[in-house]
């Protein structure tokens, strides 16, 4: 059975690391008992030295993927605030969001997630990758807003690394709103972009690579969405840090 991927993006909550580590446990004992699907959790950075799988040096067996929400693209040197990619592997990170909207909003563009993604390549952990259209127009002049953040944003990838890719499609207009999108809309767009990805990389070389969807998910939508929207797995921002809801989604998608 093929396996699906569930990504929780903290994003800057809970406030608490108490919280944190009240959440992180109970999805970790639930992700144990998963037989389909692999749980990422990616909280604010400080929080990951508390979750690392890493003792002595060992990377002690783990049910949970330990993801940051961003990354600098340098390996090292004078870049007040910033983190590198080998620092985050050396705490066990396993995946990196890079280019979430919120990010480019903030003036992230498309060459600077690039640059970050073949960073976090490099340094053997997968890129999260975010890509999502600002709004739909009739002319679905959007494919090609679309298509030119995929091409631009992975331009660095090397062909070979192609399978190490995660893409996450989020439409800006469903991140933060009440409703997903139409789990019919999804699998027609996630269509577009495993074609935009097999364009630019080879059929052969993206057959491993996910393509996620996240916008508006919690523990009722979600079955659906995977299922009908034929996504590889979600990424989840909100129900992520609603422990009982997210408890509720992994379950309902490992049954699918
Ligand atoms: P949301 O956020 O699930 O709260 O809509 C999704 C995201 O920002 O990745």
């Amino acid at each position: 059975m093929k396996r699906k991927i569930i990504v929780g993006n903290w994003k800057m909550n809970p406030p608490t690391l108490d919280e944190a580590q009240a959440i992180f446990k109970k999805v970790k004992r639930t992700a144990a008992n998963l037989t389909s699907t692999y749980v990422v959790v990616c909280p604010p950075l400080v929080y990951i030295p508390k979750f690392s799988p890493l003792r002595l040096k060992r990377l002690l067996k783990t049910s949970v993927g330990l993801g940051a929400q961003n990354v600098f693209f340098e390996s090292q040197g004078a870049y007040t605030g910033e983190v590198s990619a080998p620092m985050l592997k050396e705490f066990g990170v396993t995946h990196v969001i890079i280019g979430h909207s919120e990010r480019r909003a903030a003036g992230e563009t498309d060459e600077i997630v690039s640059k970050k993604v073949l960073a976090v390549l490099d340094a053997g952990i997968h890129p999260i990758v975010c890509v999502g259209e600002a709004e739909r127009d009739i002319h679905a002049l959007y494919l090609d807003t679309l298509r030119n953040q995929i091409r631009n944003s992975l331009s660095r990838v090397p062909k070979k690394l192609v399978s190490q890719l995660i893409v996450a499609y989020e439409p800006l207009w469903a991140i933060g709103a009440k409703d997903a999108m139409d789990p019919a809309v999804i699998e027609e767009t996630v269509i577009f972009v495993r074609k935009v990805l097999a364009d630019a990389f080879g059929q052969e070389n993206t057959l491993n690579t996910l393509v996620l969807y996240g916008g508006a998910t919690n523990f009722r939508n979600a079955p659906d969405i995977v299922s009908r929207g034929k996504v590889d797995g979600l990424l989840v921002g909100r129900e992520s840090v609603n422990t009982p809801g997210f408890v509720e989604l992994l379950k309902a998608v490992d049954a699918l």
